[in-house]
């Protein structure tokens, strides 16, 4: 195996992460590939935002906005989120992109000449109230599987059946809740039938695979693969290339998979061969368990019709994290998402938390009270513990200086030795896709070291002191390398702590740690957390989102020359009274240079007048002139505001009014 070519599943651009996301797919590949890299492997992690389908023009209706809105905003919420918890990609690109177009284009027409494609005749779900075809989870109903009564139109969350609309038991549509009826509309369908055989031979092939996938596969086997549409009566996706087509899109799961593979040429239009057509390459998709299905059937399926593309070699699909003891649901906001979670916490414990309690071989749970408790019983008072009391005893004690070590004892040696160990562990838990267990492994190192620690009492200030606080030191730079595959900002603060770092994974143990050199700044890694802060979040889970405020549109580019006919000044305000029948104006005198001017400010909500006399404000001093309430205003005083409030801007040091703004 020469190359990894990793995929993390596309999240919908129709919402903002949560913990489940995180936690069952994009922290544990961020790990694999972390650790992979770490080690000069060659691999590259490709991900990027789904942006197609039902369920985002769904989310465009509700917010009043167009499809396009909801993805760029999404997209950049999504990417965002990544970059602050430290979740790294080769590429993130998007699946509105043109180049991934004009890559499902071809990939679809690839089939269609190869016969894999055929179209059919079919009668689908059509709402008469709405006058639209229902597909996807614009319909909802009875699983005929399971009895779930929330079955989508595409898809049961409770058994993980891929579904028809039609083979839905009394569905509804979801836009206007009457039972739709059936009607005739032409579809193109992926030939499953004429795979079955063929992915037979190769899923059988792959035994070690976690089982969760094997049982889904196997289910399906099972029952038969048949032909499934792949083109849809919508007009939000990538239109069907052929001429008969005309008006229809691409399925978003047919197109979305493959977006991996446009994504990949987006990062690099030549070397995306080298990964995608290679038998040198290991493919390994990291997924949900809801994404099973697609990623075990349909894309292999799919790859081998085409046949120049490698199929997967593993697929680590994680079963679900539910919350304080309830599904995650974001419907109902039963849900940590990540930009509210980093506005109060650092990233690097929740990397933790949801690491140490992955849900890698059934559903979990996630409760604020269990992340208190693992950020300080665990993080603080193990970690955190072991490298302030090293580091912190060199400051105080050891004039900031590495002390050189003298004999080493069997106490010694044994720690030493316990690093490599260590490093070995984390290799066989990480390769065979065990985070959980590999990160319990690095804990227990730092256990190790706080029992040397008290054991030894470097306190003393004895003839062992020197080399206790050496091996420690040596074990504190080490457990920076071990940890930066789970929590890369906690290693990068420690190696800045050291001023220097185990240059490489292989060097883990055997990095030659420098004495007699100073350390830098010592600082606290993990602030504790109370009962308080864990009830205040808690309290907002169920709790009704408040409304977004509109995001305001950019208005259109201007000249320079434009701006400089705005005559900007500072101002001061002389005097201040209501506006007799209103209750939004105020009446002021504002001085400005040598003039006095009168102008009338819609901020009486949110100013009384007295509190503005004598404040300097910025006003537009060369507004035409204009009557409001039978009184003439003659500028205008520039505010701020969102849906509750009017700030007045000044000037955020004192200048003389009439000084003119550029
Ligand atoms: N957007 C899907 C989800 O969140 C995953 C798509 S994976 C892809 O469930 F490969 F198809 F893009
Ligand atoms: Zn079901």
């Amino acid at each position: 195996m020469k190359r990894i070519l990793v995929t993390s599943a596309l999240p919908y651009a129709n919402g903002p992460l949560h913990i489940g996301h995180v936690a069952g797919v994009y922290l544990p590949a961020d790990i694999y590939v972390r650790y992979q890299k770490l080690r000069n492997r060659d691999i590259i992690h490709i991900c990027g935002t789904d942006e197609h389908g039902v369920l985002i023009t769904i989310k465009a209706k509700q917010e009043h906005t167009t499809p396009q809105a909801i993805v760029d905003k999404y997209h950049a919420d999504i990417k965002s989120s990544f970059d602050n918890l430290g979740i790294k990609f080769d590429n993130f690109s998007r699946t509105s992109k043109p180049i991934h177009e004009k890559n499902a284009q071809e990939f679809f027409l690839d089939l269609y000449n190869k016969g894999f494609i055929t179209p059919k005749t079919e009668e689908q779900l059509y709402c008469d109230n709405c006058k639209q075809f229902l597909p996807e989870r614009f319909v909802e109903g009875t699983c005929p599987f399971c009895g779930n009564d929330k079955a989508r139109g595409d898809q049961c969350e409770a058994c993980g059946r891929w579904l028809e609309p039609t083979m839905l038991k009394e569905p509804k549509c979801q836009i206007c809740h009457n039972t739709p009826t059936l009607k005739e509309t032409n579809h193109w369908f992926l030939r499953l039938d004429l795979l079955q055989e063929k992915f037979k031979t190769w899923i059988s092939s792959k035994t070690d695979w976690r089982e969760n996938v094997l049982a889904l596969s196997n289910n399906w086997l099972k029952e038969g693969l048949e032909p499934r549409a792949i083109t849809r009566d919508i007009n939000w996706g990538v239109p069907v290339p052929l001429p008969e087509a005309r008006g229809k899109v691409i399925y978003v799961w047919f197109e979305a998979l493959l977006g991996y593979i446009s994504a990949t040429k987006e990062w690099d239009e030549k070397r995306w061969a080298d990964y995608w057509l290679s038998e040198d390459t290991q493919l390994v998709h990291f997924l949900a368990k809801d994404n099973i299905v697609f990623h075990a059937i349909v894309f292999p399926c799919m790859l081998m019709a085409h046949g120049d593309f490698i199929l997967p070699s593993e697929i680590p699909a994680n079963e679900f994290m539910n919350l304080e003891g309830k599904k995650i649901s974001t419907s109902r906001n039963w849900a940590v998402w990540i930009p509210e979670y980093l506005k109060s916490f650092d990233p690097d414990p929740l990397r933790y938390v949801l690491t140490i309690n992955a849900p890698e071989k059934g559903d979990v749970d996630f409760s604020w009270d269990d992340f208190m408790t693992k950020n300080n019983n665990e993080l603080s008072d193990i970690l955190g513990n072991l490298i302030n009391r090293t580091l912190g005893f060199i400051n105080k004690y050891l004039n900031n200086k590495i002390p050189a070590p003298k004999d080493y004892t069997l106490e010694d040696t044994e720690l030493l030795s316990q690093i490599v160990i260590t490093k070995e562990n984390v290799e066989k838990y990480i390769e065979g896709f065990e985070f959980k267990l590999a990160l319990k492994e690095v804990m227990a190192l730092a256990k190790e070291g706080n029992k040397y620690f008290d054991y030894q009492h470097p306190w003393e200030h004895n003839e062992r002191t020197s080399t206790v606080i050496y091996i420690s030191t040596v074990l504190v730079c080490n457990l920076a390398a071990l940890l930066s595959p789970f929590l890369p900002f906690t290693s990068d603060a420690i190696n800045n702590m050291l001023g220097f770092k185990v240059d490489s994974w292989d060097n883990i143990g055997n990095f030659a740690v420098p004495s007699d050199i100073d350390i830098k700044e010592v600082k606290i890694l993990f602030k504790k957390l109370d009962k308080a802060q864990m009830e205040k979040e808690k309290s907002k889970l169920g709790k009704a989102l408040e409304p977004e405020t509109p995001a305001v549109p950019e208005k259109p580019t201007i000249s320079y020359d434009d701006f400089k006919k705005l005559d900007i000044r500072v101002g001061e305000i002389k005097e201040a009274v209501p506006v007799a029948k209103s209750e939004k104006l105020l009446k002021l005198k504002v001085l400005v240079g040598d003039k006095e001017k009168q102008i009338l400010a819609g901020i009486a909500k949110s100013y009384s007048p007295e509190s503005l006399v004598g404040k300097k404000v910025i006003i537009l001093a060369n507004l035409e002139p204009r009557k409001m309430m039978g009184e003439i205003s003659e500028g205008m005083v520039l505010a701020a505001s969102d849906a509750n409030n009017i700030v007045v801007l000044t000037p955020e040091k004192d200048v003389p009014h009439g000084s003119p703004i550029s």
